[in-house]
């Protein structure tokens, strides 16, 4: 493993356009659980029933005990190693952008600046009717948060079968299009288009390193180095052996 992390860290001294691609497993750290590990939400929660666009107009109170469930759990996570050390790779000028499909605002509170977010952020709620938007922590004392127009708010996070924000989309495919590294952490590279990402960065060129606990579709196609484990472990590893580096250069 040391061998394959200082490859690893030689990989982003060099590399003048780094980029991350994040999911739930860089997360589970902070106790937030991801979706399809073993306990994962999706083994509590059919993401049919509560997960798509259809199934949160059909019945949103019933989507919004999943949704408060998971607010308890998001609003106690403090960000991890990996959150922390990624915005230190940052600093290093060692890693330019985080395109994350997490919605938890970790990377940001981990110092991480230029943060992409796939799938939006928790942070605000729309009116599925009439568009007002509001903060989510104005909303908090009420189980299904209603719009003064009546209708039930949505938090601004991606349901399946809702498009991915067009700036963030575009924002994603132009940097993959010229990264020299992409750092792929706790995904499973399971949900389309985020897991596009690594093939575009792939076929120009980059480098992929990929971080996870396990293997993935990924790891035997389109991985050049694969750091097995956790990723707070690893990230912070590799911090290590970036600053012996760069004191060295
Ligand atoms: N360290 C490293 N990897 C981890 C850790 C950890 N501590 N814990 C879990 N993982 C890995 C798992 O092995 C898995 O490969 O993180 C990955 C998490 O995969 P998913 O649960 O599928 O989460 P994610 O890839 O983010 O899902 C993508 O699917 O349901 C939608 O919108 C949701 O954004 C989400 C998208």
């Amino acid at each position: 493993m040391r061998e394959m992390l200082e490859k690893a860290a030689d990989v982003l001294v060099h590399s003048k356009m780094t980029i991350a691609l994040t999911g739930a497993g860089i997360s589970v750290e902070s106790g937030i659980p991801d979706f399809r590990s073993a306990g994962g939400l999706w083994e509590k929660f059919d993401p049919a029933e509560y997960a798509t666009i259809e199934a949160f107009r059909a019945n949103p109170e019933k989507v919004w005990e999943m949704l408060r469930e998971m607010e308890e759990v998001v609003l106690q996570a403090k960000p991890n190693k990996a959150h922390i050390g990624l915005g230190e790779l940052e600093k290093l000028d060692c890693l330019h952008y985080i395109i994350t499909q997490n919605v938890d605002n970790l990377h940001q509170a981990g110092g991480a600046r230029n943060v992409i977010e796939y799938h939006g952020n928790s942070a605000t709620l729309s009116c599925i009717q009439c568009g007002r938007q509001y903060n989510a922590s104005e909303k908090r004392g009420e189980h299904v948060p209603k719009c003064a127009c009546g209708n039930v708010l949505k938090p601004d996070v991606i349901f399946f079968g809702e498009a991915i924000p067009a700036e963030a989309m575009n924002r994603s495919f132009q940097l993959a299009s010229v990264a020299q590294a992409l750092l792929v952490i706790g995904t499973s590279a399971a949900v389309s288009p985020a897991n596009t990402i690594p093939g575009v960065a792939k076929r120009n060129g980059a480098k992929i390193i990929e971080i996870n606990k396990e293997e993935t579709h990924l790891t035997s196609t389109l991985t050049d180095i694969f750091l097995q484990g956790s990723a707070g472990e690893i990230v912070s590893g590799l911090v290590g052996e970036v600053k012996d580096r760069k004191a060295k250069s």
